[in-house]
């Protein structure tokens, strides 16, 4: 795909496994469009109200409303639900504004959207659809597009190539009607290179196997990869040469690199004592120390080779920082300054 803010790139899909920030760099990438001076819907799907929590603000509804200010740029959120989307369907095609709401009052919506998982993702993809091809003003398509780009957090790793491909599969029960004469409509846009579907991982060992199975997957159904984001990145504590020293053989099985002589123990404490860091015993520090040493070593080593199995994926790949977060995660600062690190 072209750059990531390319003003050509209309839909932006971003998966990922779960807790690796999928809702975070959704919100962030929407932000970093609109200040490009875009008007964006960021939306979920998921009835999570992640969105909500991630910007600090009420729950969300159907209806898109402004997340937030932005300077030049416009930014709304929207929690798109298939209760939701059915009615609004029922509503534009057969003008059932009443009769819907008849229908939902007997139980045949919740019915029709519980019930029929493919139906459900049919209802949730072509509201997508829907907020990427409205107009301005009237739908004539004489209009410029009333949104310039849709942002979704989307479903994780696990379920993306059933959702996306939904449509393309005969749906089930959405075989009639509009809802099934839309459904090519929807695909050639997910296909098309004004899509992009951006996965989010971290350099662990199940988001990085999860991201090459969606990679695969997502590939095999032709839709338009965007970017790898490895997400939560911390710069190593160690250069190359002292992390192979830390990863050095543990010779005499003490556990703290010691035994093979890559590190002096002796010395290490003396240098501890001198800092005014030595503690009530020096020596003990000095090897707790090289405990966890070793273990952040570990860590860098697998995080190298693991961002080498990423990079074979052969998808350009975008790193974002690691931030600092309350207990209740990153505050919408944090949301600014990964946008900044996106743009
Ligand atoms: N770059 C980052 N730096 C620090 N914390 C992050 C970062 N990205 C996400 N987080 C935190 O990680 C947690 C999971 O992020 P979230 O976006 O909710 O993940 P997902 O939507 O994939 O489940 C949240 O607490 C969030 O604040
Ligand atoms: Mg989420």
């Amino acid at each position: 795909m072209p750059d990531l803010l390319d003003p050509r790139v209309r839909l932006h899909v971003v998966t990922g496994k779960g807790g690796t920030g999928k809702t975070t760099v959704a919100g962030a990438l929407a932000l970093a469009l609109a200040r490009q001076g875009r008007r964006v819907l960021l939306c979920e799907v998921e009835g999570r109200q992640g969105l909500a929590r991630l910007f600090d603000r009420a729950p969300l509804g159907f209806e898109p409303t402004p997340l937030l200010p932005v300077d030049g740029g416009e930014l709304l959120g929207s929690a798109i639900d298939a209760k939701g989307a059915l009615l609004e369907y029922l509503e534009v095609f057969y003008r059932l504004g009443r009769a819907g709401r008849t229908l939902e009052r007997i139980g045949a919506v919740d019915f029709a959207t519980t019930i029929a998982p493919g139906l459900r993702d049919v209802l949730l993809t072509g509201k997508v659809y829907d907020a990427v091809r409205t107009r301005q003003g009237d739908r004539r398509g004489d209009t410029p597009y009333l949104y310039d780009h849709v942002v979704l957090d989307a479903p994780p790793t696990g379920r993306i190539g059933n959702f996306l491909n939904v449509n393309a599969v005969g749906a089930g029960l959405a075989r009639v009607g509009p809802i099934n004469a839309q459904a090519e409509s929807v695909m050639a846009v997910l296909r098309s290179e004004t899509t992009a579907v951006h996965v989010v991982t971290l350099l662990e060992d199940m988001p990085v196997q999860e991201t090459a199975d969606a990679v695969a997957e997502l590939r095999r159904l032709g839709l338009p990869m965007g970017r790898v984001v490895v997400n939560q990145v911390r710069p190593p504590l160690l250069d190359e040469a002292l992390t192979a020293r830390a990863l050095a053989r543990d010779g005499d099985g003490s556990g703290d690199g010691s035994g093979d002589g890559a590190w002096d123990l002796d010395a290490l404490a003396a240098d501890l004592t001198a800092l005014g860091a030595g503690g009530d015993d020096p020596r003990a520090r000095a090897a707790g120390l090289l405990v966890e040493t070793r273990e952040h070593a570990l860590r860098v080593a697998r995080e190298r080779e693991l961002r080498q199995e990423v990079d074979a994926l052969g998808i350009t790949v975008v790193e974002l920082p690691q931030l600092d977060g309350g207990r209740h995660g990153l505050d919408d600062g944090g949301v600014h300054e990964l946008a900044g690190a996106l743009a």
